[in-house]
């Protein structure tokens, strides 16, 4: 049965799903970069920006803190046993997941694309890499029990999927600027 390994790979990202939408909405001020270039292009650009980081990633480990209150009742429900976040799961996965996006920001101004130019892959696979490398970095047990090979391959196949909805929905609500 696939359910539950859907359920399983969603509730294991949803930490690292949020910190770019509230980051589309909260964002602003400050770019990261500070405006400077690398020959005639942005390091970061201007969507790249401190307080949208600080959103992003407060949001993700909110968001986490709240699963842990529901991660029991949840469990009892059917027969997929949903795992809480201990602090350094939920930092990892919500700063991780931002620090994808940045990078991926760095990889696109470096090949030419403008602030908002979709780059296919690589804009809904940024923050899962991310999220997944800093996961295993900060919470090594936690992370191996939780994302196993199948796991990481749900997580892959779905988030694209997942990320083009909320972002269709994130455009038609006018919080974000282009639908990816
Ligand atoms: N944002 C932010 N700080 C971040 C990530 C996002 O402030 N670390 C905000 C910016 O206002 C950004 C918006 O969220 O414009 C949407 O994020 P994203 O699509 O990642 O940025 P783009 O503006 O498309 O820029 P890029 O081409 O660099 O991805
Ligand atoms: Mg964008």
């Amino acid at each position: 049965m696939w359910l539950p390994l859907v359920v399983t790979a969603v509730w294991a990202m949803l930490p690292a799903y949020v910190p770019n939408n509230a980051a589309a909405i909260g964002g602003g001020g400050r770019a990261i970069d500070g405006g400077r270039r690398w020959g005639d292009r942005r390091l970061l650009g201007d969507g790249k920006t401190w307080r949208g980081t600080a959103i992003g990633t407060l949001a993700g480990v909110g968001l986490a803190a709240v699963l842990n209150l529901v991660a029991a009742q949840v469990s009892s429900v059917g027969s997929v046993t949903v795992p809480p976040f201990p602090p350094e799961a939920a930092v990892g996965l919500a700063a991780g997941a931002m620090a994808g996006d940045i990078a991926a920001s760095f990889l696109k101004r470096r090949s030419g694309r403008e602030r908002g130019a979709s780059f296919p892959v690589l804009d809904q696979l940024d923050f899962v890499a991310g999220a997944l490398v800093a996961v295993y970095l900060l919470a090594p047990g936690w992370a191996a029990a939780t994302f196993t090979p199948t796991v990481i391959a749900t997580v892959v196949v779905v988030t694209p999927l997942l990320h083009l909805a909320t972002n269709v929905i994130g455009y038609q609500l006018g919080v974000k600027a282009e639908p990816w």
